[in-house]
């Protein structure tokens, strides 16, 4: 069957099996499939590849085990290859219905959720909080409940309050994808961000990431310090005071202790932050976000945090330039920068295609 299966699964009991294909294919778990019992064929890999997704929703990932974010690489590899098609459309979602449901203005993850699905087979619709019944006062939950009564099975969601998502994730049972909820987390761009790290310099154990800019008002930060934590990466946080979420840094966590985030390196001297970094992540200031009176001038910003091609050359020769977008040009990071050779930062966009595939395919199958 091999990956052929994805371009002829055509709905969950297949794709099911497919799944466990693109794992005993590409996983690094595939002794577990390999050691399913012999004859028990698709199914028993498909009940080993099972054990690999257990999730319902994907909200953040603090609840992902290096494992569980290894298969959506994984599966991503899988994606890219039916991007690269001649004909890059395949049913494996056929019948499945994918509503992307925006409360804040969005480019890169809606368009790339909405390609994703329509990749796949499945049907998609488009709901934005302007032009829809939320402008006549409809609750968040009414109008979950509503897309869910007109059989949406795959909901993806961005909205400007922190925690959304969860709310949303409660009262239905249709799977939900947080597209970026307030401060809190963006799940599926942290890991097309550890997707297009991990394809450039191999594994990410003992890399050292430098993330620049606004910390504290960031959701990319915080998804990203909790997957890259995961993968094992060294992540160094350089950022104005006033831009640096409190109680962050290392130190021993207990078993039992829950943390808001992972343990990091802060380092406010930027020189030192980004000296020998395998990857130079910078962030845009989140105005949006931010009460008046945290920076001086964005003058004064740019010159003491701004990624300028001086500061890249601190960096590891091969360094990755990296930006969620969307970027402003001459505050955060240089023009000149932002076009380098060593900017990965279109490719973090195209790569979101194929990791949101990953998602959109492994959550169908069960959704
Ligand atoms: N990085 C990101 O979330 O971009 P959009 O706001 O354009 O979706």
């Amino acid at each position: 069957m091999a990956r052929d299966d994805l371009q002829t699964a055509p709905v969950n009991g297949a794709a099911r099996s497919s799944g466990a294909v693109i794992a005993a294919e590409h996983g690094t778990r595939s002794s577990a499939i390999a050691g399913a019992e012999p004859g028990a064929g698709a199914r028993g890999a498909a009940q080993a590849a099972a054990g690999r997704w257990l999730h319902h929703h994907v909200l953040d990932l603090d609840d992902f085990s290096r494992d569980e974010i290894e298969y959506v690489l994984e599966t991503t590899d899988a994606m890219r290859e039916v991007l690269a098609r001649d004909v890059p459309r395949v049913p494996a979602l056929r019948g499945t219905t994918v509503a992307t449901l925006f409360y804040e203005a969005s480019t890169r993850t809606r368009a790339s959720f909405e390609l994703a699905g329509k990749v796949l087979g499945a049907d998609v619709i488009n709901v934005s909080a302007s032009g829809s019944s939320v402008e006549k006062g409809e609750s968040l939950v009414d109008t979950v409940r509503t897309l869910r009564a007109i059989g949406v099975n795959i909901l993806v969601m961005r909205h400007k309050s922190s925690g959304a998502p969860y709310l949303a994730a409660a009262h239905t049972d249709a799977a939900v994808l947080n597209g970026g909820d307030g401060w809190h987390a963006h799940p599926t761009q942290a890991l097309l961000d550890l997707y297009t790290m991990q394809s450039r310099l191999g594994s990410l154990r003992g890399r050292r990431v430098a993330i620049v800019g606004d910390i504290a008002h960031s959701r990319v930060a915080r998804s990203d310090i909790w997957g890259l934590s995961v993968m094992g990466a060294e992540v160094v946080l350089c950022a104005p005071p006033t831009l640096l979420p409190a109680g962050l840094g290392r130190r021993v966590q207990t078993e039992q202790e829950e943390v808001a985030l992972p343990g990091v390196t802060i380092e406010p001297q930027i020189e030192r932050a980004l000296r020998g970094a395998d990857v130079v992540m910078t962030l845009r200031l989140q105005h949006e976000r931010m009460h008046s009176g945290l920076l001086p001038s964005l003058r004064e910003y740019s010159r003491r945090y701004g990624i300028t091609s001086e500061r890249v050359a601190l960096a590891a020769p091969h360094a990755l330039v990296m930006h969620p977008g969307p970027m402003n040009e001459g505050v955060e990071i240089a023009p000149d920068v932002a076009r380098s050779v060593q900017s990965v930062i279109e490719e973090q966009v195209t790569n979101g295609v194929a990791v949101r595939m990953a998602l959109l395919y492994l959550i169908g199958r069960g959704a």
